[in-house]
This record gives C-alpha cells, sequence and structure tokens, in this order.
C-alpha cells in the first residue's frame, strides 16, 4: 500500500496516518513531523524550516522534496507506506510520483480528509503535542486526554501547543491549504486515485478509520 493523505491543517491526517501504519504494517512518513523533530534537535534543518512552520507558510517545495526523496529510498518503504503532509503542491506532487516511477513504483490512493473550518479550529485550538515523543493528545474529547493533565502518558514528557497553533498562524496555514488543495485534488482526480472521506460532525478518530478502511477497499 502507498498511500497519500491530504486535509486541511486538524484534519486529522496525522491521526489517520498513524491508525494506517498499524493497520498495514508500514512507516508513517509525516513532513510536518520530520521537521518538528529536526527543530527540537536544533539540526541545520531545523533550524532551516522553523521560521516558515513558526508563520505558517510552507517550507519551500526544494527542502520538502529533498528529504521526502531521501526518506523512500530506506529499504523500510518498499513494501509501502504512508504520506501524511505530502506532497501540498502539484510540484511535489509531480517529483513524488517522477521519484516512485524511477523505482518502479506508483502510489495506490490518494484519500482526502474532509471537515468543516469551524471544527478543525476547535480541534486545532484544545490539540496538545508531547514535546519529546510527538503523541497527540485533544482536551476537548474525553477519550483523547491524557491522564495526567500536561503530562504524556506514553513517556511522562510535557504537553505543549505547537509553535504553528496560534489563531493569526492557523489562519495562514488555511489559507494556503485552500489556496493548494483544490489544483491538487484535481491532479490525483485525473489519474483515478483520489478517494474523499468526511471527518465532520465529530465523528471519532475510529469511525473517520473505518471510513477510510472501507474507502480503500472499494
Ligand atoms: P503538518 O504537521 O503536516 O501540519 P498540518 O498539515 O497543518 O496538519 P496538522 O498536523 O496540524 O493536523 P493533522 O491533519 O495531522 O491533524 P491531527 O491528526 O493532529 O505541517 C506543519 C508545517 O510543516 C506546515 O505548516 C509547513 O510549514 C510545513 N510542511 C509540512 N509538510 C510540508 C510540505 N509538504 N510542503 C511544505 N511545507 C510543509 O488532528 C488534529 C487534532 O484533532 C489532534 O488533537 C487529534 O487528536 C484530534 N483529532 C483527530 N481526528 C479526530 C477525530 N476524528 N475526532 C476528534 N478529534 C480528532
Amino acid at each position: 500500500m502507498r498511500i497519500v493523505l491530504l486535509g486541511a491543517p486538524g484534519a486529522g491526517k496525522g491521526t489517520q496516518a498513524r491508525l494506517l501504519a498499524t493497520h498495514f504494517m508500514i512507516p508513517n512518513v509525516g513532513t510536518g513531523h520530520m521537521f518538528r523533530a529536526a527543530a527540537s534537535a536544533d539540526t541545520e534543518l531545523g533550524r532551516e524550516v522553523n521560521k516558515f512552520i513558526r508563520e505558517g507558510a510552507l517550507v519551500p517545495d526544494d527542502i520538502v522534496v529533498r528529504i521526502v526523496k531521501e526518506r523512500l529510498s530506506h529499504a523500510d518503504v518498499s513494501s509501502g507506506f504512508v504520506l501524511d503532509g505530502f506532497p501540498r503542491t502539484v510540484l511535489q506532487a509531480n517529483e513524488l510520483d517522477e521519484a516512485l516511477e524511477e523505482k518502479g513504483r506508483k502510489l495506490d490512493v490518494v484519500i482526502s480528509i474532509e471537515i468543516k473550518e469551524s471544527e478543525l479550529i476547535e480541534r486545532l485550538s484544545h490539540r496538545r503535542t508531547c514535546r519529546h515523543c510527538g503523541t497527540v493528545y485533544n482536551t476537548l474529547f474525553e477519550k483523547q486526554r491524557p491522564k495526567e493533565e500536561g503530562v504524556c502518558d506514553r513517556c511522562g514528557g510535557e504537553l505543549v501547543q505547537r509553535n504553528d497553533e496560534n489563531p493569526e498562524v492557523i489562519k495562514e496555514r488555511l489559507r494556503i491549504f485552500n489556496e493548494n488543495n483544490e489544483p491538487l485534488e484535481k491532479y490525483y482526480s485525473k489519474k483515478g486515485l483520489l478517494k474523499k472521506v468526511g471527518a465532520s460532525n465529530y465523528l471519532t478518530p475510529q469511525h473517520v478509520f473505518a471510513d477510510v478502511l472501507a474507502a480503500l477497499a472499494k
């Protein structure tokens, strides 16, 4: 399975990517996560991308394409992967196709997770992420809260809001998403790869996942 997940900031791409990766036993390749890990380790890449992320801007295509191509050259992705957060532009989509073609591979499916803007703003303002291991929580929903407020269940790390989660930056991320998503969906729709899954009306992550699996089975 080679799967791409599309969706607005907060749509639940990361959540569904983790569920898919576990279900199909394939690596979860998330560009936002890779950048945040590089930033917290204070690597050269981290310093390079941090200012774009903080402002809600896209990281320049050449940087993203380089790190994704490098990641997709690892042996563990030979039997499949879930891509979360990449591609975000048609240029990135073309680059991905070319990189896969070089290896005689192609995408199997592109799932677009669709959600009302009001719901995702609410979700994003309640998301908490472990500074240490990246586990994601949401204080809005009982089942997604940590056992102890502010502390990661998994590793005991501190739970924080991401530096791209303030209202102004969220607005900018949404603006950029709305600008780029339609051409990207058209690109994949023409190739017959696009499937849409609705995630609004407070469906739980497990309900959305059931719909994602149903879409994959079609
Ligand atoms: P990235 O980390 O990819 O951010 P994003 O796309 O804006 O998405 P989010 O991580 O905010 O949300 P998500 O859809 O994963 O939702 P989640 O599952 O956490 O990228 C960050 C930045 O990196 C970008 O702004 C850009 O600067 C840069 N970047 C990354 N990729 C790039 C690229 N290809 N090109 C250029 N720049 C790039 O869910 C949200 C919350 O809701 C969580 O709290 C979760 O627990 C909860 N939740 C999820 N599903 C449900 C549900 N069904 N019901 C209730 N709660 C739910």
